[in-house]
């Protein structure tokens, strides 16, 4: 009995993280970083300077740096710059950018 409803709760599981990735709408995404991030970071996410490069970032490592800025936490040594950037983002925004910025290469 324990073990079936482990194996029910594990796809239920399955099932919600597949939800919750699939609410990543790049195209929102594209919109969003042309309008507030692409004056730093680059119009193709490319880097430029003390801007890092972000097209190609796996969908996880973008959130997880997007919610410590979001959060106040130091990144890198010029986080000062980009914490206010995070601050403004919803997750459903954070989510789009990060779909988008994965397409890039
Ligand atoms: C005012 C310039 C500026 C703008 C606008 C800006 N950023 Fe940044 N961003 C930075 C700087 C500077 C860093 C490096 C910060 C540090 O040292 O922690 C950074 C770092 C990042 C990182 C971490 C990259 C890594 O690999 O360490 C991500 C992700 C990021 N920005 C996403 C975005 C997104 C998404 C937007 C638009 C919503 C945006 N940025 C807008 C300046 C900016």
């Amino acid at each position: 009995m324990k073990i079936v409803s482990a194996v029910a709760l594990t796809a239920a599981l399955t099932a919600l993280s597949g939800v919750a990735l699939a609410a990543g709408d790049a195209a929102a995404g594209k919109t969003l970083y042309g309008g507030s991030c692409a004056s730093c970071h680059g119009m193709s996410a490319e880097g430029q300077g003390i801007f890092p490069k972000l097209a190609g970032h796996a969908v996880d490592d973008t959130l997880a740096k997007l919610k410590k800025y979001k959060a106040g936490e130091q990144v890198g040594a010029n986080t000062a710059m980009m914490a206010p950037m995070a601050a403004g983002l919803s997750d459903a925004d954070m989510a789009n950018v990060a779909a988008y910025l994965a397409t890039l290469k």
